[in-house]
């Protein structure tokens, strides 16, 4: 063998043995352990998650630089560190990936961990195309200090960079504590797996010392809090299998970034159908609820809506869908859950949506029966005056097309919230049941007709003929398309072909905002 050929031998050999040790993660023994927890490694995940076979890995060699606590011990030089980073395809279409290696360290965040991180945020940034971080990690890299806080500083300005340009999608799958999670919070959308994954600032012992209080991992951050009581979860999903399968069905509603416009996915739903089970869904009595969801269902392709927040704040509905095929933000009042009432939760829940919708060209389609904004002290002092002004911003300041249907009731400040035409609605549609006034008819009777009602011989009698007569003459949607505030009244059943067509006619819209800086929405 010429010294060339053998040469060459030991080069190919030296790299096997690298990638070996790169793949070997934290060992067997720490996979296993991994395994027994109910978690997959970090680079089964990739697979699960990308397309087969799509996977490119960089920076498999980088090795960590830190030299006090041991840390120049060879037993801790992992090859790669702790985050496997490059990029694959969902359905074919670009995405990079980082996934966070438990098995070496807890994932934690060293100096060269959060480079890898923050060049592919920069790759993804530059070429326009999603990020989504598989995140399982112990937070800053204690025996690091400030290198790996500034890492971590590093990541969260590439996020807020990122935000509104390409699409950022977390999913967490195992502990983050820390500045784990501050990561995550920065991107748009967080799917947590239950019963295996959490996210606090600081973890149950440290509870414990501060402030007494005894709480479990679960309790303090599961995917069950976050996803009902915080918000600050947008999934949960039962296995880290489902996650995956989740997150690539949210990417075929998004494009890539801000210049595109999200992917066009033909059904074989008819763009025509009509629904006549719409013409008598809502309820006679004002008061009987019923299922906003139904509604979507019935119009929207193959009745398939990709719910955001699903458990929290359930007084209002968001998510993806698609009419003849073409993406749509949906934001629906529900009348099942608090009579369909804006309370704090519901209008920051609604309000983050559509901002993520403006950023990312996809129109917005709003069902509105909401009686108004929720009264008492727990909302005011909580700031709702705060908080619905977000979702007033949001709407106002939004771009895209915008489209209401109003099925039932239109009150007060919820009526100019939920995309009126004055706040640039594009079309703005009523069912004949709509209901649009300043307050509902029994409040409205008690304020004005005080003093009638005070001296009648029959109050209630009365009462009910000046409900009827107030119902009559503003609960309708006429007196409002009169003065051309809704454009049109439809027949329910006729609602999905009517919004495709809307869709059509919006498709080259443009719109913009005087030029600034940036706006002062109410934080
Ligand atoms: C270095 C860490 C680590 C860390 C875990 N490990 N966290 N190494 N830095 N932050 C190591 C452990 O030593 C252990 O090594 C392995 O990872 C697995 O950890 P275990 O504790 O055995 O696992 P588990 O019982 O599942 O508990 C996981 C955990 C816990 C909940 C994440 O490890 C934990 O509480 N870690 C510390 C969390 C934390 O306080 N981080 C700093 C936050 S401050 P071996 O060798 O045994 O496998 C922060 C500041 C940033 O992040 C602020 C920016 C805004």
């Amino acid at each position: 063998m010429s010294d060339n050929h053998k040469n060459q031998q030991d080069g190919v050999a030296l790299l096997r043995e690298m990638r070996e040790r790169s793949h070997a993660g934290g060992g067997e023994a720490r996979i296993e352990r991994q395994h027994k927890a109910g978690k997959l490694s970090a680079r089964e995940r990739l697979e699960l998650l990308l397309d087969p076979g799509s996977f490119r890995e960089i920076d498999a060699f980088v090795v960590q630089r830190a030299r006090d606590f041991g840390m120049d011990r060879p037993e801790n030089q992992y090859v790669g560190d702790s985050v496997i980073t490059g990029w694959g395809t969902i359905n074919g279409r670009l995405v990079y990936v980082y996934s966070q290696d438990f098995t070496v360290m807890g994932g934690s965040l060293s100096e060269v961990h959060a480079e890898k991180i923050v060049k592919i945020m920069e790759m993804a940034m530059k070429v326009g195309a999603p990020i989504i971080g598989l995140n399982d990690s112990g937070g800053a890299r204690i025996q690091e200090g400030v290198v790996s806080l500034g890492g971590y500083a590093d990541i969260f300005l590439r996020n807020t960079l990122a935000s509104g340009v390409i699409p950022q999608i977390s999913a967490i799958i195992g502990p983050c504590a820390g500045g784990a999670v501050y990561s995550p919070a920065l991107t748009d959308f967080i799917f947590m797996v239950k019963n295996t994954s959490y996210m606090f600032v600081t973890g149950p012992d440290v509870v414990k010392a501060v402030t007494q209080e005894d709480v479990s991992f679960e309790d303090l951050g599961g995917a069950s809090v976050h996803s009902t009581t915080s918000g600050v979860c947008h999934v949960a999903t039962n296995s880290e299998a489902d996650c995956f399968f989740l997150i690539r069905e949210l990417m075929t509603y998004l494009p890539q970034n801000n210049m595109e416009d999200p992917p066009i996915s033909k059904s074989k739903d008819d763009p025509l159908r009509t629904e006549e089970r719409l013409n008598t869904l809502i309820p006679d009595n004002p008061n009987k609820p019923y299922d906003i969801k139904e509604v979507i269902r019935l119009i929207v392709d193959d009745g398939r809506l990709f719910e955001i927040h699903e458990h929290y704040a359930a007084n209002v509905v968001v998510g993806f869908a698609r009419l003849g095929g073409h993406t749509v933000g949906v934001i629906a009042n529900q009348p099942m859950v608090l009579a369909g009432v804006l309370d704090i939760d519901a209008s920051e829940k609604a309000a983050r949506f559509i901002r993520f919708c403006d950023c990312f060209n996809i129109p917005l389609v709003t069902f509105e029966d909401v009686p108004g904004f929720m009264p008492g002290t727990r909302q005011e002092h909580g700031g709702i005056i705060r908080s619905g002004a977000k979702l007033l911003y949001a709407y106002c300041e939004a771009t895209v097309p915008k489209i209401t249907v109003i099925t039932r009731k239109a009150y007060g400040g919820a009526y100019c919230v939920m995309n009126s035409k004055h706040i640039r609605g594009d079309l703005n549609l009523a069912w004949p049941t709509a209901e649009i006034a300043v307050m509902g008819p029994e409040g409205a009777v008690n304020i004005i007709f005080r003093h009638e009602l005070a001296e009648a011989a029959d109050p209630v009698a009365r009462k009910a003929e000046l409900v009827a007569m107030y119902r009559e003459k503003f609960a309708n949607p006429y007196v409002a398309a009169s003065r051309g505030y809704i454009d049109d009244v439809i027949m329910p059943s006729e609602t999905r072909p009517r919004l495709i067509n809307a869709l059509e006619m919006l498709q080259n819209k443009r719109d913009s905002n005087p030029p600034k800086k940036h706006g002062n929405i109410p934080l």
